[in-house]
């Protein structure tokens, strides 16, 4: 059987994952016209403008040619809200919507939620008037496309669908790299030839990858695979998060363990990142859709096991709040923290799950006054994360447009996100001039408020932000060279309280360079040296 040749595509889903995806395969396909559709009208014309809903490195530049034709081509990415149209009008449909963790009814907190998958069937089966083949791109359990074919059956009986798994291995911040170079695309697929020459025309979109790395398997085995490639890859982090609890007590030093480890090719050195906990929407939500798997089968030792990679996560986030609050004395009462980065990852403004969320409320719950920067996530989205994460919480908040701003009469500064912004590599630097080779004598620190205070354990006083003689850094979106702008660590130690503590959640800093302009910098996996 002849594959069919897919002409038009619709994604139902405009979010992290259909966006960037559907402007890669229009992009690459400029015979194919790719309508990504969704039920929110901001979203839509968001991607409809220069100020596209996500940031993602790389992708407007994709989204410019594909969609306005920028390099003299006809333009072939669309995007509207006319689902029904869209849907009509399409050989092969991928459902994008997401699929969040349950907060009601049977699995509530564990399983995933498919209503919106669901009911991107259900509007596939109304509109459409012609066989299509449908994708499942979103993250799905085992079993999804059984479901899918029910509803089909039920609700539009004359017409024949194909369909698909096709679930999406990117990640935020590199996303487009990942979906131009990618590991492997894997397409599940029923085993009769019919269903075999949908897999075959969906193969042919991904034109550009070479044929070896596109991976045919059963339909169950690729809706499994995609929970499992997520829940082993939250489970590195982690064993590796495990140990660190143990370097921090012993001497040993977890950067050292983890190249070590790496080194092993049947280990392999990646995703062995120890940090303050992992975030984003995939991690925890699809362990906690495994354990309920398992559950549901009555497997309960595999259900403990996966379950403990997410136990193991929370008690990372409350090991490294607890560690910040024993170090100031046990007390965060009217303590001024700035909290540097809010992000769940560099390069990305998404926040869900971002380990930063938990970790502020609970130095909110110990009486802290949190000082926050981010350089992409706006104030906005940082008050409603908190806002359901610790209610009443936003009188402790205030968020600032830079990070020394943040910083000035801080007791503690907390890097949350790995931003290249606080890193202390200086080298190429174009905005913190000659920095990297002025001295690093304490009493030659330039400051353009106060000096250090003298005690980290005194309580806030005005607002210190009125001291701030820093600009607001122009928004990263403004600013092409974003991934070398560094933050200035010596103007930093200039307004912070002494003894400038510094807790580093995500191994970002060099501790001995920050140490030699006076701070004192706790990382994750190494013991306190002060
Ligand atoms: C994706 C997934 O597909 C999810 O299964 C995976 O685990 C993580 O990545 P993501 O792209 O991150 O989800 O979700 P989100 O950015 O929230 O985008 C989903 C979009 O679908 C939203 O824009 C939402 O408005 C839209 N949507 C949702 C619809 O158009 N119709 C619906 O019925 C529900
Ligand atoms: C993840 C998967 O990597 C991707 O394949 C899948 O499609 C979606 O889920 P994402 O959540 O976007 O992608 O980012 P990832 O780079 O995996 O990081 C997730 C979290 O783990 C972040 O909070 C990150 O900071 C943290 N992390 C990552 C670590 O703490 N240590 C590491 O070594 C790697």
């Amino acid at each position: 059987m002849l594959p069919k040749t897919v002409k038009r595509i619709c994604c139902i889903g405009a979010g992290y994952v259909g966006g960037p995806t559907c402007a890669v395969i229009a992009k690459q396909n400029p015979d194919i016209q790719v309508t990504v559709v969704d039920l929110s009208e901001a979203r839509i014309a968001a991607w409809k403008s220069t100020a596209l809903p996500i940031f993602e490195p790389d992708l407007y530049e994709i989204v410019e040619v594909a969609r306005d034709g920028t390099d003299g081509r006809r333009p072939n990415l669309h995007f509207s809200t006319d689902i029904a149209t869209a849907i009509d009008e399409a050989d092969l449909i991928f459902i994008a919507v997401n699929t969040p963790t349950k907060t009601a009814g049977l699995g509530a907190g564990k399983a995933s939620n498919l209503a919106y998958v669901e009911s991107a069937a259900r509007m596939i089966a109304e509109a459409a008037t012609s066989d299509k083949i449908v994708v499942e791109k979103s993250t799905v359990p085992c079993g999804t496309a059984d479901s899918l074919r029910t509803i089909f059956a039920a609700l539009a009986p004359h017409l024949a669908f194909d369909i698909l798994s096709n679930p999406e291995f990117l990640a935020e911040g590199t996303a487009i790299n990942d979906l131009l170079n990618p590991d492997r695309i894997l397409i599940g697929s029923l085993k009769d030839a019919k269903s075999k020459s949908a897999a075959e025309a969906l193969a042919q979109v991904y034109n550009w990858v070479p044929r070896n790395r596109i991976v045919t398997v059963n339909i169950w085995s690729s809706e499994l695979a995609k929970l499992a490639a997520n829940c082993m890859l939250a489970q590195r982090i982690s064993s590796i998060n495990s140990l660190s609890a143990i370097c921090e007590a012993t001497g040993a030093e977890i950067e050292e363990l983890a190249q070590v480890v790496g080194l092993d090719v049947r280990i392999g050195g990646r995703m062995l990142k120890a940090s303050a906990g992992f975030g984003g929407s995939c991690f925890k939500k699809d362990v906690l859709s495994l354990v309920y798997i398992a559950e549901s089968l009555h497997l309960e030792e595999v259900a403990l096991h996966w379950k403990s990679v997410v136990d193991l996560n929370e008690y990372q986030k409350g090991r490294f709040a607890r560690r910040i609050t024993r170090a100031l004395h046990n007390t965060l009462a009217n303590k001024r923290i700035a909290i540097l980065g809010w992000a769940y990852k560099k390069n990305t403004r998404d926040t869900r799950e971002s380990a930063a969320i938990t970790i502020a409320g609970q130095l909110i719950a110990e009486g802290a006054q949190l000082a926050i920067y981010d350089p992409l996530v706006s104030e906005k989205q940082i008050f409603d994360d908190l806002e359901s994460a610790c209610p009443n919480a936003s009188s402790s908040v205030k968020v600032y447009p830079d990070a020394s701003a943040a910083c000035i009469d801080a007791c503690a500064v907390v890097i949350m996100t790995e931003w290249d912004e606080f890193k202390t590599d200086y080298a190429g630097s174009p905005t913190f001039g000659g920095m990297a080779n002025s001295s690093t004598d304490d009493h030659h620190l330039t400051s353009t408020s106060t000096s250090a205070s003298s005690d980290s354990g005194i309580d806030m006083q005005d607002d210190p932000s009125e001291k701030s003689a820093v600009l607001p850094a122009p928004g990263i979106d403004d600013n092409p060279n974003y991934s070398t702008k560094r933050i200035d660590w010596r103007h930093i130690a200039a307004v912070v309280r002494r003894p400038r503590l510094v807790f580093d959640g995500r191994n970002v800093v060099d501790s001995d360079m920050l140490a030699s302009l006076g701070f004192r910098v706790q990382s994750i996996g190494k013991a306190d040296v002060f």
